[in-house]
């Protein structure tokens, strides 16, 4: 048994997470997690919203809502749409907690004792029209590197190129469209990532683990050289800095991107306040992050998108590292390209795609969650469509997995009633049988420990398919007429394969798997356990004569006409859903 901390790219505050957003961090983070808590480990599975920065007073403003109030309203709004995903979090916090609070104090402290931060004077936008400085996305205009018209301060949103407010072309205000501008000069607090790289490269060159996309980003930022990075902006809204430790930049509130990855340990200081006693709490807390007490056997984690490798392979872990504190850091780093919706982009402000809560609104999260693993944009940017959407509901989860249990429960209450049907032995067939169960076992515990996603979810439908194969041999439709016993064997093996597939699938489609499992073994004795013992201690489950109640349907099919006005309904082409369109895309 090993131990296993797994955190997901805490998700903006800035309103619901479309589909994109969730494969490509909170949901496979989750299907991880399952993963191992079936494998027996103990698992920590951190979440929170991300609430600081520009992104969250923007949203703040559009809807009329002080930051605060919009923040603690859109937390409550994710963390149930989580839930209802089925995401399996140990804690799902907040970035503006308290406790994310001392830590990042704290760090900010030990960088500066360290000798890694720099007070440095900068130049910034400020807007006389709304009196106040405009860091980040607070200024739009054009962007130098591709000409687009709405590039934000911090990133343009159509080349991706990284930006400081001061390069972009006819800058104004996203508060108030002003053209006002002028550049003053300001103090901030500087990472000084370049007295780190040393330490960082020496660290990232010892991660064998990370796939080719994690070390490639890596490699490419530390081969331009590092740069220094403001940690602070002139805003209202975020962590205060400490004007003990930085008297310079007092007034000042730390960086969203400074804090934000902090979160992940400010999290699971919340998770132990929570579970824990006062004086217990930063013991279990220092057991998943110090590696002097205790962390030392922990495997870390982490789950995000491509834009955000950046952030964890350097900034983040150059905060620890800097720190001069012996601090976890990630040892397995999974990134995810993009999902993008009908050949373009997802898109927030003009409501294009689906959105967490509209794909709950149509079907269950086991649909979605399903689609999106089998499809998860893992070597390449991969594109949502309704067909490709249809066809793994139809073929997947209705054709293979949903016949097989549904053609096997039928046959068994026909012929035998509400029990494991009793008579007949094993023979060649089911040996057989098992000996391909074993492969594909085998072959979907390896992918999952990889953590490769498709070809994990393609083992698991070759598994469940060898249960139609099987009956396809054994027709125990046509051999009812003639062998009884023969027949019962036929099921009886059957049905102890539906409980293999149902918990062989859990990590994905949780619900629907937790309630088949749940039919066939009632209240006996069970532990969800993914390993090779498996299919016996299904065996074990289901002898002859065990009561079983029918599951019913696990699937409904999906037809073209269904598929058609949603592909309709989702396209952004007209106002349907009150859309609107802000100035600034979030
Ligand atoms: N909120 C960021 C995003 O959605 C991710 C933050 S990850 C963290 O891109 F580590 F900084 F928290
Ligand atoms: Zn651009």
């Amino acid at each position: 048994m090993a131990r296993h901390l797994i955190t997901s790219a805490l998700p903006y505050i800035n309103g619901v997470k479309h589909l994109g957003n969730l494969v490509g961090s909170m949901l496979p983070a989750d299907v991880a997690a399952r993963y191992l808590r079936a494998r027996g480990h103990e698992v920590l599975a951190i979440c929170a919203t991300d609430e600081h920065g520009t992104p969250a007073e923007i949203a703040a403003a559009e809807a009329g809502l002080p930051v605060e109030e919009y923040c603690a309203q859109q937390y409550v709004v994710q963390r149930d749409l989580g839930e209802r995903f089925a995401l399996s979090w140990d804690h799902y916090g907040r970035t503006s907690r308290p406790q994310n609070r001392a830590l990042t104090d704290h760090l900010a402290r030990r960088l500066h004792e360290e000798g890694y931060t720099e007070i440095r004077s900068t130049s910034q936008i400020y807007s006389v029209a709304d009196g106040r400085f405009l860091p980040d996305r607070y200024v739009v205009g054009t962007c130098p590197n591709c000409g687009h018209d709405r590039a934000r301060g911090d990133q343009c949103e159509q080349c991706g190129k990284q930006l400081d407010p001061t390069e972009l072309i006819d800058p104004r205000s996203a508060v108030s469209g002003s053209t006002e501008l002028e550049v003053r000069e300001s103090a901030h607090v500087f990472m000084r990532q370049s007295a780190l790289a040393g330490r960082i490269r020496e660290w990232v060159d010892g991660q064998e683990e990370w796939p080719q996309l994690t070390r490639s980003i890596a490699y490419k930022w530390l081969d331009e050289g590092l740069q220094d990075r403001g940690i602070t902006r002139d805003l209202d809204w975020g962590f205060p800095v400490d004007p003990e430790v930085f008297p310079e930049a007092a007034g000042k509130v730390f960086y969203v991107w400074f804090d934000a990855p902090i979160g992940y340990l400010g999290a699971t200081r919340e998770w132990a306040d929570e579970h824990f006693a006062p004086e217990r709490a930063p013991t279990e807390f220092d057991r998943w992050w110090r590696t002097d007490r205790g962390a030392d056997d922990v495997t870390y984690t982490q789950f995000m998108g491509k834009d955000n490798v950046p952030f964890h392979t350097i900034g983040f872990p150059g905060t620890l590292l800097g720190s001069g504190e012996p601090w976890k850091l990630v040892d397995r780093l999974k990134s995810f390209n993009w999902l993008t919706y009908e050949g373009g982009k997802f898109s927030t402000s003009e409501h294009r795609g689906v959105f967490m809560s509209d794909a709950l609104e149509l079907l269950p999260a086991d649909y979605w969650r399903w689609y999106l693993m089998a499809n998860a944009p893992e070597s390449d940017d991969t594109d949502f469509t309704w067909p490709l959407f249809g066809d793994a509901v139809n073929k997947d989860l209705v054709g293979t997995f949903g016949n097989f249990v549904n053609r096997t429960v039928s046959q068994v209450v026909r012929h035998f009633g509400e029990h494991v049907p009793e008579g007949g032995d094993p023979g060649d067939a089911e040996a057989a049988l098992a000996a391909a169960v074993d492969a594909r076992l085998v072959e979907y515990t390896g992918h999952m420990e990889a953590l490769e996603f498709r070809k994990a979810a393609a083992a698991l439908r070759a598994l469940w398919a060898e249960g139609n194969s099987y009956l396809e041999q054994r027709e125990p439709w046509r051999t009812i007429k003639v062998d009884r016993d023969t027949t019962a064997c036929t099921l009886r093996t059957a049905l102890q394969l539906a409980l293999v597939d149902a918990v062989a699938a859990i990590p994905f489609i949780p619900a629907t798997a937790g309630r088949l499992r749940t039919c066939l073994v009632g209240d006996r004795e069970w532990t969800d356990r993914i390993d090779a013992d498996l299919p016996a201690t299904a065996r074990s489950a289901l002898t002859p004569g065990a009561p079983i109640i029918p599951p019913g349907l696990l699937f409904e099919k999906l037809d073209d006409e269904r598929l058609s006005a949603w592909a309709e309904r989702f396209s952004g082409a007209d106002d349907a859903r009150g859309a609107t369109t802000p100035e600034v895309a979030t």
